[in-house]
């Protein structure tokens, strides 16, 4: 029987019947149409569809829509404001963090959560963390690159304000 949910995505209120079955990755790609965030394996190995939900990075292939009735869920496409990219999303722009972009989403919303409960991480930090992502093009190096620019960017934006 189908169930109704009410969670909010990047800021914006939705309210939906669905199946008991639907998968979170599913529910935001087919029916809100945040096809942003990337369905790798179904298995929570690869990482590519990690996003936040209620701020923690989430793995959301293995995990019900239901189950996210009433969670606050932030996508790759929620991280800019206004036109401006993250510090990540530059970072991994300007870094070469990126090749064919598959995995990048899914890296960039485990990267956030990193930094924010770790803003100024080492490299191994950095490794540590994304371990659970994985990416077959770019050999990681620029990744961590990628994360420590952003890191960088973010000091400094603490520091102007
Ligand atoms: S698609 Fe979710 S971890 Fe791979
Ligand atoms: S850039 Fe291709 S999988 Fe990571």
């Amino acid at each position: 029987m189908n169930t109704r949910i009410q969670v909010t995505v990047n800021g914006v209120q939705y309210s939906h019947m669905v199946e008991p079955r639907l998968l979170l990755v599913h529910y935001l790609r087919d029916v809100l149409r945040l096809t942003g965030t990337h369905v790798g394996c179904d298995t929570s190995s690869c990482g590519a569809c990690t996003i936040h939900v209620n701020g923690k990075a989430t793995k959301c292939c293995t995990m019900l829509a239901v189950q996210a009735n009433g969670c606050q869920i932030t996508t790759i496409e929620g991280l800019s404001h206004n036109g401006d990219l993250h510090p990540l999303q530059e970072g991994f722009k300007e870094c070469h963090g990126l090749q064919c972009g598959f995995c990048t989403p899914g890296m960039i919303m485990t990267a956030a959560d990193l930094l924010q409960h770790n803003p100024q991480p080492t490299e191994n930090d950095i490794r540590h963390a994304l371990e659970g992502n994985f990416c077959r093009c770019t050999g990681y190096h620029n990744i961590v690159k990628s994360v420590l620019y952003a890191a960088e960017k973010l000091k400094e934006h603490a520091v102007v304000h």
